[in-house]
């Protein structure tokens, strides 16, 4: 028999569409299952504050094709400190709640896992984050939106590349990450991407762009904002500029249009699936994991493996960019 009585949920660290879906899922199997369910408004820090609300059914109505988070989200530097946490527990206790759920990326799991750990107190993780980049999940809670978000903003550049014959180079997310700009790149027939993960030859992609069509009217290089080899956008722009004075270069920086909108309906089925197994799990007694999907099926992975291993990147699809730009 489940001790758990009354749960806890948030959303911390950046937003990611589907977040949404993700507090809807918890809330409605928690009542489903009996259970009480409190949200915690933004994250950590209104965790410290005692910014706690009662939620019920409805207080999640309507809210599942909704981006952002209904729950607002902040960083927490307090929580870092052993007084913070130390408060945030003290407010956890005071409100009887025996468990939490929490929805966010490598900082929100890294502050899970010390505080599970501290004071002994059960926590499951729902990955967030636009970035992709927690290992034990095929994919995360908004990375599908995100990169749709890219897709449909290149496509547009796109348009006004090809009328003008004019090369961009276009700046995607993913802090230390370059899973959005892998697939997102492959999605919109990108020349070539820069990424964290790999070590960038410029002379090679220069050289593809040289022996590359030359009836191609627009040409799109995408670069994750993390790349820092290559010295991001502006920089490869400047570069490309000295070795190809004939072309018409722009850069777009894409920026926070990306985690914004509408979740598609695959983050919402995630979403909800993970959500529905948090609750259940809880009850069952695993604590301080991450809830992630692997090959189609639910699965655990402590929190400081989520954060710590890297998510390797499928070199198949890096050579497809490639392949298929040429
Ligand atoms: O982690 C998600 C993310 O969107 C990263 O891709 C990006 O680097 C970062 O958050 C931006 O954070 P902020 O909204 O604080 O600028």
């Amino acid at each position: 028999m489940s001790e758990i009585k009354k749960i806890g949920v948030f959303t911390s660290g950046g937003d990611s569409p589907g977040m949404n879906a993700a507090i809807r899922a918890v809330v409605r199997s928690a009542l489903y299952y009996n259970l009480e369910v409190v949200g915690i408004r933004r994250g950590y820090e209104g965790m410290i504050l005692g910014d706690f609300i009662p939620m019920d059914r409805k207080s999640v109505g309507n809210i599942i094709q909704r981006g952002g988070t209904v729950l607002r989200t902040a960083r927490s530097p307090e929580f870092r400190t052993k007084e913070g946490r130390q408060e945030a527990y003290n407010q956890l206790k005071a409100q009887n709640i025996d468990a939490l759920v929490a929805i966010g990326g490598d900082g929100t799991f890294t502050g899970a896992k010390i505080f599970g750990e501290e004071f002994d107190f059960p926590i499951l993780g729902l990955p967030g984050t636009i970035d992709n980049d927690l290992f034990g999940t095929d994919f995360t809670i908004g990375y599908d939106t995100s990169i749709n978000n890219v897709v449909e903003a290149i496509d547009r550049i796109r348009d006004t590349a090809e009328s003008h014959s004019r090369l961009f180079v276009v700046e995607v997310m993913g802090r230390d990450c370059g899973l959005i700009a892998l697939r997102s790149g492959i999605g919109v027939g990108a020349e070539s991407i820069f990424i964290p993960e790999t070590k960038t030859d410029m002379e090679a992609v220069m050289h593809r762009l040289e022996i590359g069509r030359q009836d191609k009217m627009s040409k799109i290089l995408i670069v994750a904002e993390g790349e820092g080899e290559s010295g991001g956008a502006m920089e490869i722009s400047e570069k490309l500029k000295k070795r190809f004075p004939h072309y018409d270069i722009r850069v777009s920086i894409l920026g926070h249009i990306q985690r914004g909108g509408k979740p598609t309906c695959m983050d919402r089925v995630l979403a909800s699936r993970l959500g529905v197994a948090a609750v259940e799990s809880l009850m069952e007694g695993r604590r301080n994991e991450m809830v992630g999907l692997l090959n189609g099926k639910i699965a655990f992975t402590p929190f400081d493996h989520a954060i710590k291993h890297h998510v390797e990147i499928n070199k198949d699809l890096f050579k497809i960019v490639d392949i298929l730009s040429l």
